[in-house]
């Protein structure tokens, strides 16, 4: 379970500036997030923070029992809680794809072969093995990104934090499938930061950061499908991208059919079909 209570944080530049501004959170292990927001909401900042790569300003963060007020904790903190980045160039090590897969694995101090198995794994997890012996600099970004992924799968961390890392990838949707496979067979907890609403509204909880603040956490369904003019009003100002289900609803609506609010494209068939 990550704990976090009244956590701030400031970049030292800034220290006036709070870029995450009282968030409380509880993630318990196994769940399946998604966090969307704006450019500059600070999903990439608060990821850095549970990874540790940056050091809160004031507030309590617990990872199982793992407190980052001590900074003992570090190297455990970070073979517990993996994150794939955003930039994959910031993220690959070697120039050959499984010599950097097998890079993580090799500082645990696993034994070869173990490091062999998981570094297999995890490239065909990514539909990447049969590129095992090329050179990372010939793949496209999409590519990267996967060899990124498979980097930290290898790792084999309880939490993952996947930040916007599917973004150039092309089959992303069944990349998305093996992080979901991960979360059922091995009760993984997946942090899936994506400005993509459309596989955000695939996860169970979805957190929503506004201008340094979460602004929503609940099920896509209660968020994005909320009758409260409040809550619909609150989705507005946020200038997130609306569901195609709801977008659909809201521009059939003009035309004088009402249709239940739903982000399920097959129900949303069978309301029409009805009507
Ligand atoms: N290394 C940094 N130094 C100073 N400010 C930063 C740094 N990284 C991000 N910021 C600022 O922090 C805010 C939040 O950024 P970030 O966490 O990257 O947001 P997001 O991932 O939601 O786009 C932005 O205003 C950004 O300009
Ligand atoms: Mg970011």
């Amino acid at each position: 379970m990550i704990k976090i209570k009244n956590l701030y944080f400031a970049y030292g530049c800034d220290e006036q500036r709070n870029i995450l501004d009282d968030i409380n959170l509880e993630i318990k292990q196994g769940e399946l997030i998604a966090f969307m927001g704006a450019n500059g909401s600070g999903k990439s900042t608060l990821a850095r923070l549970l990874n540790y790569l940056l050091k809160k300003k004031s507030g309590v963060i617990i990872t199982d029992d793992l407190n980052y007020d001590d900074e003992n904790n570090i190297y455990k903190i970070r073979s517990k809680v993996g994150m794939v980045f955003q930039n994959p160039d910031n993220q690959i090590v070697s120039d050959i794809i499984c010599e950097d897969i097998a890079f993580g694995p090799e500082n645990l101090n696993l034994d070869e072969n173990e490091i062999n198995q998981r570094v297999e794994n995890a490239l065909k997890m990514v539909n990447m093995f049969e590129y095992k012996n090329l050179l990372v600099s010939n793949l496209s970004g999409g590519q990267k990104q996967k060899i990124a992924i498979a980097g930290i799968l290898a790792m084999n961390p309880d939490y993952i934090i996947f930040d916007e890392s599917t973004s150039m990838i092309n089959d992303k949707q069944d990349i998305l499938e093996q992080i979901f496979d991960l979360n059922r067979k091995y009760q993984k907890t997946i942090i899936f930061i994506t400005h993509d609403v459309e596989e955000a509204i695939k996860f169970n909880r979805l957190i929503i950061l506004d201008k340094s603040k979460i602004i929503f956490d609940d099920t896509p369904e209660n968020i994005f499908c909320a009758k409260k003019k409040q809550t619909k009003d609150l989705i507005l100002k946020s200038n997130l991208d609306l569901p195609f289900t709801i977008k659909f609803i809201n521009e059939i609506k003009k035309h004088g059919i009402n249709l239940e609010n739903t982000l399920d494209i097959n129900l949303l068939a069978e309301f029409i079909s009805k009507y």
